[in-house]
């Protein structure tokens, strides 16, 4: 195997960081890393919010828990398990040395077919790959975090972000404090149909 195959398979999602700040020459070099993903037609939708200041990420773990309190609260959820829940969140949030928040700007993509919009989010996700594989070059863990797609307007609004920019993910980065397990993937071959 060569040294690039080692290094994609290397990656795994952290979730344990060092107090240790990402350094600002280092944040530039994932994103300007990232911005080399393909897209469809080449529209480029994805934007990124970088979170740092202990301020907004106070207002974006807010917006987020608030938008999850009402969800489990909604789904029968015992509030003692919302509570804790939404304890482990903030903390996280507030842990997470870099938070990008990974948006698709639905002004910078063909919205005439389903296909169009379906094609702005896997373009938005092939650059949140890039940006895990680029932490990854640069020694850092990285965790791809699925709330704020449930929470979009909350996620935007609590930033400020222009309207135009549907949040989709948002990726803590920093340097890990844990070692990951090894991966567990089930080999191409049985995923495979070879005709
Ligand atoms: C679309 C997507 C959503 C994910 N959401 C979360 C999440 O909300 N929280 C989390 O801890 N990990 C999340 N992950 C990370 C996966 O759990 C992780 O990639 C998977 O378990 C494989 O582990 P690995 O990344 O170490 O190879 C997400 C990954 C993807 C691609």
């Amino acid at each position: 195997m060569n040294d690039f195959h080692h290094f994609l398979r290397t990656r795994r999602s952290v979730r344990r960081f060092k107090p240790d700040p990402v350094p600002a020459s280092v944040v530039d070099r994932i994103l300007a890393t990232a911005v080399h993903a393909p897209s469809a037609h080449n529209l480029q939708p994805w934007r990124f919010a970088t979170v740092q200041k202990k301020i907004n990420r106070k207002k974006l773990g807010e917006a987020l828990t608030k938008k999850m309190q009402t969800d489990m609260r909604a789904d029968g959820t015992d509030q003692a398990e919302i509570d804790k829940r939404v304890m482990i969140s903030l903390r996280r949030i507030d842990e997470a040395p870099l938070i990008i928040l990974l948006c698709r700007d639905m002004d910078a993509i063909r919205k005439e077919e389903p296909e169009e919009v379906e094609m702005g989010v896997q373009s938005v996700a092939m650059a949140g790959l890039q940006i895990l594989l680029a932490a990854h070059a640069e020694s850092l863990g990285g965790n791809w975090i699925c709330w704020p797609l449930y929470a979009q307007n909350e996620a935007r609004d609590s930033l400020k972000l222009p309207e135009t920019w549907q949040p989709q993910a948002m990726i803590f980065l920093g340097y890990a404090d844990e070692t990951p397990t090894k991966a567990l993937r089930q080999p191409a071959q049985k995923l495979l149909i070879v005709k």
